[in-house]
């Protein structure tokens, strides 16, 4: 694998499909589940081809669903290589409803996929190298990096706040919330 090097532009995916009744709930909004599902399946489909392998999901940085999107809207998701590592890449996700009696187009959100490839054992396996053919490709490269390392400073602190959380010594904390302590 060391010397194999593919493009962003070779894995990119679309995946587009019509909002149904079935995936609604009671007030006619698609439920987030089905976008979640949806946004998977696309980054897996783009992460398998750049990676030549299986990929499984390892984490899911931000899901923030900006507008809701209703029955009737055509979703389509957008799906390109980010970022790779050695045996993880991280797919950048733009999801997109249109609505198209009304000629309307709105962006509900844009998240990204860490995926990791597998072999036929069930091992990690390194994926190619990634060719970033322009600009835009490149900056997205970096935020990626970005974004790892802010992750990993978030987890950091919050593993070290995670200890001094201790009840009694913060029950000023509560008086301030919609909360009551009844025990
Ligand atoms: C993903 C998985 C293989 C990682 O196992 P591991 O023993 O931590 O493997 P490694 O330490 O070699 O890490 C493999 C890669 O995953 C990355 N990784 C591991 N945990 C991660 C996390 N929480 N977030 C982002 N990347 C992560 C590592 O950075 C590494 O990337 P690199 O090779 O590009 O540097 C393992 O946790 C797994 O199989 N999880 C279940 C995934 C799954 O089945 N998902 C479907 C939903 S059920």
């Amino acid at each position: 694998m060391e010397d194999l090097w593919k493009s962003v532009s070779y894995s990119q995916t679309t995946l587009t499909e019509l909002m149904i009744p079935s995936y609604a709930n009671f007030g006619g909004k698609i439920h987030g589940g089905i976008l979640l599902s949806l946004m998977d399946k696309v980054a897996y489909a783009c992460a398998s081809k750049h990676a030549g392998n299986y990929c499984v999901t390892v984490s899911v940085d931000h899901v923030e669903f900006l507008q809701p999107v209703d029955v009737g809207e055509m979703v389509s998701m957008f799906a390109s290589i980010n970022y790779v590592g050695n045996t993880s890449l991280v797919v950048g996700i733009k999801v997109i409803a249109e609505n198209f009696k009304i000629g309307s187009v709105k962006h509900t959100n844009t998240s990204y996929f860490t995926m990791v490839a597998k072999d036929e054992n069930g091992q990690v396996t390194q994926v190619p190298g990634l060719i970033l053919e322009n600009r835009e490709d490149a900056r997205r490269f970096l935020e990626a990096i970005k974004r790892k390392e802010l992750r990993n400073t978030y987890k950091k602190e919050l593993d070290n706040a995670k200890t001094l959380l201790e009840v009694d010594s913060n029950k000023h904390i509560f008086l301030k919330e919609r909360c009551k302590i009844e025990f």
